[in-house]
């Protein structure tokens, strides 16, 4: 077999930073010489980056990991390889149910990928190679990257927050920041690369520490990179956003208006037993200093509902915070208990069908809120990145503004020719959604 021929196929799982990891298997995949497969049937190697998070994303993958049995069947030597959160949880149980895998490799391991796909090669022994921590976060030599406009770097890996229902602290290690020489090698190398925004990544970004060299000046060492005009971080926890740093993100030309800020529960008795450290008021007091500093600034957030002896009140609470704060986006997740957290021993308490209520009637709630707010942009002119063609209509582009939200528009008569991808337009918004804006490009 001539290896340099052969094809690999990844599929990701999750969030950001599972997307950022996919984007760095890549890069070493093609580094080895292998190219991109059309799909499964054409490939030789096929990478699942996993996802442990929530239940359900864990039940999918494992409906994944059994079908690609036929797959290799089908083509003898398939090397198929487990990679991510899940795979970190669940080694043992992963390669004692599907004994057609061949390497499982955790979220800590990714160097690991290039000598484990070696040795299956030559020898065909399948391994696992899983950490639990790291002194210094990995630096790929080549990272492949989805985007030619916007990039994602990691600037630290793991958390230390144990907040009791969620996996991360379990799969990702303890928190770890990257060095600041790192990071700003990478984005220098980004910017001379014709990128335009980056994505500050990891679980608690405003935590970023090197030495003395803090979050706020990291944003400020990469205000100074020519090329660079926007910059995004996430995700930001309430314990760890101080004013001082709000402070400061508002004075930074470059930071972009829009802060992740998950709350959770509106209820200080349900956020309590999450342990997350912080009062709805004290949560509250921060996004009145956030956009008292920074106006027009844009507030998403995550919330968990049903979590255990989360009872009508609570849930209440919830919708009532999310009311008054008004966010410009929320993702609402139901509770599902991950083993091994703290939360996994709580009775889990709520049925199914009151999670699902709860989550479609604040899901209702938030649609209106947005469309609300959306309504209070029309007419508005902004600065939007232009990163391609609208999925939904190939005629469309589509951009973000720098407050995160989706613009879609049409090219003037003019424009026809040209590629505008990368490019900064004013857009004036002429019609909304709950979850896009419409516009037309003003001179
Ligand atoms: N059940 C439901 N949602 C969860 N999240 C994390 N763990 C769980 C869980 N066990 C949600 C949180 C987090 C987001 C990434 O996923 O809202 O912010
Ligand atoms: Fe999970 Fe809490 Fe850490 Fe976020 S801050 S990754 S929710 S433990």
């Amino acid at each position: 077999m001539k290896f340099d021929k052969l094809k690999f196929s990844i599929k990701t799982y999750g969030c950001q930073m599972n997307e950022l990891d996919t984007e760095i298997m890549a890069g070493t995949l093609k580094n080895m010489g292998f190219s991109e497969a059309l799909g499964y049937d054409d490939a030789d190697i096929v990478v699942l980056n996993t996802c442990a998070v929530r239940h359900r994303a864990e039940e999918k993958i494992f409906g994944h990991i059994g079908a690609l049995k036929r797959y290799k069947e089908k083509k003898s030597g398939m090397i198929l390889v487990i990679a991510g959160c899940l795979a970190q949880q669940k080694k043992d149980e992963i390669f004692k149910l599907f004994p057609h895998i061949d390497i499982i490799i955790g979220t800590l391991t990714k160097k690991e990928l290039q000598p484990l796909i070696e040795k299956i090669l030559h020898k065909r022994k399948s391994q696992i190679r899983i950490i639990s921590e790291q002194k210094e976060v990995y630096e790929p030599d080549y990272i492949e990257r989805e985007s030619k406009i916007k990039a994602s770097v990691s600037i630290m890996e793991g958390c230390n927050n144990f907040c009791s229902y969620c996996i991360v602290p379990y799969v990702r290690g303890r928190e770890i920041s990257r060095r600041k020489e790192n990071i700003i090698k990478e984005i220098n190398n980004l910017a001379e690369n014709g990128y335009n925004e980056i994505l500050l990544l990891g679980q608690n970004v405003n935590s970023y520490i090197d030495n003395s060299y803090d979050f706020a000046d990291l944003i400020e060492s990469i205000n100074d990179i020519a090329g660079i005009e926007r910059i995004r971080f996430m995700t930001s926890h309430p314990k760890d956003i101080s004013n001082k740093l709000i402070e400061k993100i508002s004075t930074s030309k470059k930071a972009c208006e829009h802060f992740h800020f998950p709350l959770q529960s509106g209820s200080d008795k349900i956020l309590d037993k999450m342990n997350r450290k912080y009062t709805l008021n004290e949560y509250i007091n921060k996004v009145e200093y956030i956009r008292k500093l920074i106006p027009g600034v844009s507030i998403t957030t995550d919330i968990i509902v049903g979590f255990p002896d989360e009872d009508e009140n609570d849930f209440q609470d919830t919708v009532k915070a999310v009311e008054n704060i008004k966010f410009d986006g929320v993702f609402i997740f139901y509770y599902s208990p991950r083993q091994g957290t703290h939360a996994a021993s709580f009775d889990d308490n709520v049925t199914y069908a009151e999670k699902i209520r709860r989550l479609e009637y604040l899901l209702r709630t938030q649609e209106k809120i947005m469309v609300n707010i959306n309504t209070g942009l029309i007419d508005q002119k902004f600065e939007v990145l232009v990163e391609g063609r609208s999925k939904k209509d190939e005629e469309q582009l589509t951009g973000r503004t720098r407050t995160n939200k989706i613009v879609i528009f049409s090219k003037k008569e003019n424009m026809q020719n040209k590629d505008l991808a990368g490019q900064f337009i004013n857009i004036k918004i002429t019609n909304i959604g709950a979850y896009t804006l419409l516009g037309e490009i003003s001179e």
